[in-house]
């Protein structure tokens, strides 16, 4: 990924978060995109399902109808096609700095984690859609479920997801956990319990690892 385009210029780097709802990676996508920002970066902030006219339409059936487990996990696949098409590879070949709000991670977790979707069938979505683009760094914002849970009751109308029930959140968080524990150069696990300064300490030490 940080190998140049046919121009020479340098690739951009892609930045994605995730963790369970109520996990807490929106109050600190702001700040990581003001950071880049004063360092001179040029930043795409974006957010799956969405980031297109057409991904925002398939997130909108994806968060709020029913419907079966395989068309939902294809569903997120193919808003990501046209994210990555349109969006994503367009800036990176720019050198554009690109932050999603959510990538495949998620779909591991959820669909696979979560929904019980079959591991093998996701990793063929997965190389149909992105064989040659991993994240350079995937910020997992981890807390208990039943912090995650406060914060969601908290603050908001919750979608379909959201009113999963904990057994569903918890099989998603296991699969994020999972995940990092085998790919620990990119996926940097982030205990989104700690004070706000301390959380900021932690994702700056993180990006430290891009430049
Ligand atoms: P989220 O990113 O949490 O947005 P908001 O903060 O506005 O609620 O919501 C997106 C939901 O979509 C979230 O519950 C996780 C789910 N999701 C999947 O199930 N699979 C995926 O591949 C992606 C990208 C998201």
């Amino acid at each position: 990924m940080n190998s140049s385009d046919q121009a020479g210029k340098a690739r951009g780097r892609f930045i994605t978060f995730e963790g369970i709802d109520g996990a807490g990676k929106s109050t600190h996508i702001g700040f990581i995109t003001e950071y880049l920002k004063r360092a001179g970066k040029t930043v795409v902030s974006s957010r799956e399902p969405g980031g297109t006219p057409l991904g925002e339409k398939l997130r909108d059936l994806l968060l709020h109808e029913k419907m079966h487990l395989e068309t939902e996990a294809l569903l997120m696949f193919a808003s990501r096609r046209e994210h990555i098409a349109q969006v994503i590879e367009p800036a990176l070949a720019r050198g554009d700095w690109v932050l999603s709000d959510r990538f495949t991670d998620a779909s591991f977790a959820y669909q696979g984690g979560g929904r019980g979707m079959d591991r093998a069938k996701m990793e063929g979505l997965e190389q149909w859609v992105h064989p040659h683009l991993q994240p350079d760094l995937t910020l997992l914002f981890d807390v208990p479920l039943e912090v995650a849970r406060a914060r969601l009751d908290a603050t908001r109308t919750l979608d379909k997801f959201e009113q999963e029930e904990a057994d569903f959140f918890a099989r998603c968080r296991n699969e994020y956990l999972r995940r990092a524990a085998a790919s620990p150069e990119r996926i940097v696990v982030i205990d989104s319990t700690q004070s706000i300064d301390d959380v900021r300490e932690a994702l700056l030490s993180a990006l430290e690892k891009l430049d």
